[in-house]
């Protein structure tokens, strides 16, 4: 490609109290790309749009913009000469000004380019009709829209945003996170929003780097984030998750749904083989007789439904294991509800689960911490 990124973050931390809450943070992100900055609560999110900013400053590492260095060691850019767009949960639009106000506020120019500006961003968020109105008279969804509008009307390199939709009802949140979508992409800003919620990540994200304790540890297209996790953490960030146990023995792990791959991974390391509600496999008992599995789904277990619970779209069933009384959790299709005591067997889709060796069991070795079953 050898195109520059609109922003590049290159080894970027700080501390605070001697502790690195952002620890070796790189990034880029395109013209018109969006990445989100995913992770648990305190890991650091926000500490890092802040130092790209402009508004705290890293204790090290560099900050690109269009190529230039407008942040190292040596230097820092001031925010307002960053053309940075910002947007944070508690959005305060200016009270005294109406709306019209609130969205010329950052625009330099001619009045009448200022003019049509407005009123074409107002138009995309569909605010036209407000135009006139002042915050208060607004509710929050349209405050939204406003801010929104008024953070991309002076055209900024990149826009910065930090959980901006956490203020709003759920009901109205999807539908302002694909309007705010849309007009980002057609604005072509290049964008880093920041949030802990994983479907708020797939449903906005080009790319996810999600962060944990300071550090990004995977970077990828939805896609990959979710179904090939770097770690049994990774996975469970997005979802449930059942994990069985097994004990490596020539690259191979053997349990009650078979035998697992496990390359790399030396004799005797403990694993965990992780698998999502949505990818066990649920069949019928045959009186006592399970399917016969293809290859892919190794050998079928016997589980006793403990509880079903109709969710709307799926049902999420709980079953003890006969083989060792564990619990494994299905989401299945809603049409099936299962009673409490049926026998149902379970297989696990080898193209779906993801084996890791487990934390502090002995040869822990990075390179050998995914596998893929397929
Ligand atoms: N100005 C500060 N002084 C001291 N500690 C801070 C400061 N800002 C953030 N922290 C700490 O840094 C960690 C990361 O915070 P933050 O970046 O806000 O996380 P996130 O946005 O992911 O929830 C937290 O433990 C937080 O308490
Ligand atoms: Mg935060």
């Amino acid at each position: 490609m050898g195109e520059v990124p609109r922003v590049e973050v290159d080894g970027l931390w700080r501390s605070f109290d001697g502790e690195r809450v952002v620890d070796d943070v790189s990034l880029s992100i395109s013209a018109g790309q969006l990445t989100c900055l995913l992770g648990p609560s305190g890991c650091g999110k926000s500490t890092t749009l802040r130092m790209i900013a402009g508004v705290d400053r890293p204790d090290g590492g560099t900050i690109r913009l269009d190529g230039e260095v407008i942040c190292d060691p040596v230097g820092s850019l001031p925010p307002e000469d960053r053309s940075v767009g910002l947007m944070f949960q508690d959005f305060a639009l200016f009270p005294h000004l109406d709306v019209a106000g609130n969205v010329a506020f950052g625009l330099n120019g001619a009045r009448s380019a200022r003019r049509s500006r407005v009123r074409d961003l107002l138009d995309r968020v569909e605010m036209g009709r407000h135009i006139d109105a002042y915050p208060h008279e607004l509710s929050g969804g349209e405050q939204q829209r406003v801010a929104l509008a008024r953070a991309l009307a002076p055209k900024p390199r990149v826009m910065l945003m930090d959980e901006p939709f956490s203020g709003l009802d759920n009901r109205l949140r999807d539908e302002i996170r694909d309007q705010t979508l849309d007009l980002l992409k057609e604005e072509g800003t290049a964008v880093l929003l920041v949030t802990h919620e994983p479907d708020e990540a797939m449903r906005m994200a080009d790319e996810i780097a999600l962060m944990r304790g300071g550090r990004i540890v995977q970077r990828g297209v939805p896609y990959n984030i979710y179904n090939a996790p770097v770690d049994r953490d990774a996975a469970a960030f997005f979802s449930d998750i059942n994990v069985i146990e097994g004990r490596v023995q020539g690259a191979l792990t053997e349990t009650a749904f078979g035998q697992f791959l496990a390359p790399g991974v030396p004799d005797g390391t403990m694993v965990d083989i992780v698998i999502r509600p949505q990818h066990l496999k649920i069949d019928f008992d045959r009186k006592g007789r399970g399917p016969l599995p293809t290859p892919a789904e190794g050998t079928a277990a016997r589980g006793i439904v403990q509880r079903a619970r109709f969710m709307g779209g799926e049902s999420l069933v709980d079953f003890r294991m006969e083989f060792d009384g564990s619990k494994l959790v299905a989401s299945v299709p809603s049409v099936f509800l299962p009673e409490a005591g049926t026998p149902l067997w379970l297989m696990i889709r080898r193209d779906r689960c993801f084996v890791f060796p487990r934390k502090g069991s002995e040869s822990d070795d990075a390179s050998t911490e995914r596998s893929a079953n397929s």
